[in-house]
């Protein structure tokens, strides 16, 4: 008697919840925006609701996403070996919002340009956090990069300061330090005299060149020393970084305590980068602060392997397509006549910059941004997201989103032209809002440059009719890169 009274009042409860929560849910519907969902008293008693949210958590529909194993969660989703296709291909089956478990920590990932505006842009001050992360605050020494700082006043403090040095940089002198870089980089495809080549280091040495004059006041050559030193420390930094041995630390700390050499290499590395770094600092008496010093780490790493990539997929695919190349070209001899372009003359380089867009959508070279972390409780979509939640920017997944790009897999530079379907508004590689990309400006000006440069100058072929060409789907990690290939540099005639 006692028991079945017991049973009613909790299946009364439940039904009560119940319908508090599809109060909630059509609440949400009707509203469908952040305040539904963050203020949803409005439309539900307040005692319903502050009792809902005591025991069911916020009011919202549970976010879809995949069966989650138990301890494991979705950690096998996460070790996949292309996660930004893999994530894509979730977006088909769960939608372009959900959500994945590891460890304690929920996942959401955004695949649509709209929804990661939604988080990123309009509501910034909910998602400017990075998470923590036990091996993340030690590449970053200790949360001081600004790519990995989590918001607060110091971290705005530096990014004011690193943002402004970047401005005055891009007005005064950035032109003329990348003109020359492309002047050499031409050079030095030229003296290969037509050999077939992979030039993924010279891309690399070139915009990394851009960024030493700008940060450290020097330009390397490609066998110097001090470069390949520096180069090889920040390539193995990123992508140890990068490797599931390593982010398992993070989710699992039990396995902090067993011996793990990648981890051990990882150390080894980043004390390594940080005597590389120190001494030119020190070099130039400047300020010894390590803000200062994880500012440099930051433009390095964010400007050196971002640019590189993206020339080598620009290069890789236009093998595919061997008449887009000439297309540029007669567009350069047609405007320029035989003067190398200046930044000022893009805008009557419509098809070039078509071609640099459709690269910066196929191949966004930082595929899923930098996570974010939830600073308050939110919503996105209508979704709640509480406070602390890691979010996941799927560019790579809002570049190939069926329903805004038409045949969203192939290269087709033509979808930017004028009535050519393609949106420039749902182009985000360098993603938005309070953490948008510090080095937008310089990688657009770099980007454009040097791929006018390099396609006035030369007419890119593949190594030899047996090879196959370059494999375009590419290798994931906190980059996208395409995987090596040769090529061979034939010089147009001026
Ligand atoms: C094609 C080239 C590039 C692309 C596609 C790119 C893309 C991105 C993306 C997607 C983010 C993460 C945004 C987010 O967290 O939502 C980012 C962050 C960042 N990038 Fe770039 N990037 C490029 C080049 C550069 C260059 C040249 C620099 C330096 C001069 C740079 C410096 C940074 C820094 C410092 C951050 C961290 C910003 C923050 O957390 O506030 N990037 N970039």
């Amino acid at each position: 008697m006692c028991i079945s009274a017991v049973s009613v009042g909790l299946l009364l409860f439940i039904l009560w919840m119940l319908a508090v929560q599809l109060c909630g849910q059509t609440n949400r519907q009707r509203d469908g925006d952040a305040k539904a969902s963050s203020q949803p008293e409005a439309a539900v008693p307040k005692l319903l609701h502050s009792l809902s949210k005591r025991f069911l958590g916020p009011i919202s529909s549970p976010l879809p996403g995949p069966p989650s194993l138990p301890f494991l969660g979705n950690m096998l989703d996460l070790a996949q070996e292309h996660l930004p296709i893999h994530l894509t291909s979730l977006a088909q089956r769960y939608g372009n919002i959900y959500r994945l478990n590891f460890g304690n920590t929920t996942m959401v990932v955004l695949n649509s340009s709209e929804i990661i505006r939604e988080a990123l842009i309009k509501k910034w001050s909910d998602f400017a956090g990075r998470p923590y992360s036990y091996t993340g605050d030690i590449v970053s020494g200790g949360g001081r990069t600004i790519s990995l700082g989590d918001f607060s006043e110091e971290w705005k403090a530096q990014r004011r300061v690193a943002h402004r040095a970047l401005q005055r940089c891009t007005m005064d002198s950035l032109h003329s330090v990348i003109e020359k870089q492309a002047h050499h980089l031409c050079q030095v495809l030229r003296d290969y005299n037509e050999k077939a080549v992979d030039l993924s280091e010279d891309f690399t040495v070139a915009a990394s060149n851009v960024i030493t004059t700008l940060t450290l006041g020097k330009s390397y050559d490609k066998r110097a020393d001090q470069l390949q030193k520096l180069h090889d420390c920040l390539n193995k930094t990123v992508s140890l970084w990068g490797s599931p041995w390593i982010s398992a630390l993070d989710s699992f700390p039990l396995l902090r305590i067993l011996p793990n050499p990648p981890f051990s290499r990882l150390l080894k590395e980043v004390g390594r980068r940080d005597k590389l770094i120190g001494k030119h600092i020190e070099e130039f008496k400047t300020l010894t602060d390590t803000h200062v010093h994880m500012t440099t780490v930051d433009l390095l790493i964010g400007g050196t392997e971002t640019t590189a990539s993206l020339l080598n997929w620009t290069v890789a695919f236009l093998l595919h397509r061997p008449e887009v190349q000439n297309e540029v070209y007669k567009e350069l001899c047609g405007v320029l006549d035989v003067r190398y372009p200046k930044y000022s003359d893009r805008d009557r380089l419509p098809y070039l910059c078509a071609l640099i867009n459709e690269m910066l959508r196929l191949r966004p070279v930082a595929p899923l941004a930098v996570p974010h972390r939830a600073i308050r409780n939110s919503s996105i979509a209508g979704h709640f997201i509480p406070k602390n939640t890691l979010i996941i920017p799927n560019l790579y997944g809002a570049h190939h989103d069926p329903e805004v790009w038409e045949d969203p897999y192939s290269f087709k530079p033509e979808r930017f032209l004028e009535g050519g379907g393609g949106s420039v508004r749902a182009l985000i590689p360098f993603g938005g809002g309070a953490r948008l990309c510090l080095g937008e400006a310089v990688a657009k000006m770099e980007m454009f440059l040097f791929t006018a440069y390099l396609l006035r100058d030369f007419q890119f072929l593949p190594a030899s009719k047996e090879e196959p060409l370059p494999d375009l789907r590419g290798v994931a990690s906190v980059v996208l890169k395409v995987k090596p290939y040769t090529v061979i540099a034939h010089p147009r005639e001026q």
